[in-house]
């Protein structure tokens, strides 16, 4: 047992809901949260906002090692990443941080330089850690893996709603197209692809409720954590 509790991986595709139902049962059993897409959103924001080649594996390291990374905890948009002590928010979740987080996921050095942060900031256990390669990259002894699925079209609905919600304008197809397109770059790439650990439990959210998905991992905890 790790001092603060168990490490429980949630992975799975792009817009599944791995941020909202890992937030809550974070607060259900009282863990952290830490969402290690925000982390690769974030990089890839201050990339861009610098001009840098999103190919350029070197470059990329050496401006993630330049940074001062934090992960407020905090409630709400307080909560996720901070770079140079600015906390990120709406300006890493538009299309633009995502198609760019997903190109530089790509690169070897980038993946290393996130998995020994993700280690660095999970280590001690009582989080809930959400992403694509934690169950089977960052944390493979995780002692709770859950891989959440849902179907392109759930999840593209799901997304629209969400970027709505914010004020953001959304149109279905073009959200379903990229869903598709990512999935496929997230599960064909060659490093830490998008995959099931052997021993994660498989949720297909596609028709449950939210709230019944955080009950099940919940219990999947509860049944974890019991002495
Ligand atoms: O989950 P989110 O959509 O915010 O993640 C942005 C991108 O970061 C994903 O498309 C994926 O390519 C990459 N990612 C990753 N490994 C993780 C988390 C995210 O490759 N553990």
């Amino acid at each position: 047992m790790r001092p603060d509790g168990i490490i429980i991986a949630i992975d799975g595709p792009a817009g599944v809901g791995k941020s909202t139902v890992g937030r809550l049962v974070a607060d259900r059993v009282g863990y952290s949260f830490i969402s290690t897409g925000k982390m690769y959103r974030a990089l890839a924001w201050k990339a861009l906002d610098l001009g840098l080649d999103l190919e350029d594996d070197g470059a990329l390291v050496g401006l993630a090692g330049s940074l001062k990374w934090a992960f407020p905890k905090g409630p709400g948009p307080e909560a996720g990443v901070s770079l140079d002590g600015r906390v990120l928010g709406l300006e890493i979740t538009d299309e633009r941080a995502g198609k760019a987080s997903s190109g530089i996921a790509r690169l070897a050095g980038v993946r290393l330089f996130m998995r020994d942060m993700q280690r660095q900031a999970g280590a001690s256990g009582g989080v809930v850690m959400e992403g694509r390669d934690i169950g089977t990259n960052v944390f493979p002894d995780a002692e709770l893996k859950v891989y959440l699925d849902a179907s392109p079209q759930a999840r593209a609905g799901r997304r629209v709603e969400q970027l709505r919600g914010q004020g953001l304008e959304a149109d279905y197809s073009q959200v379903l197209d990229f869903i598709i397109k990512r999935d496929a770059q997230d599960s064909g790439r060659r490093n830490n692809p998008l995959k099931k650990a052997e021993d994660a439990h498989y949720l297909d959210s596609t028709s449950m409720a939210r709230e019944l998905v955080v009950d099940a991992i919940v219990g999947l905890f509860r049944g974890v954590s019991r002495p």
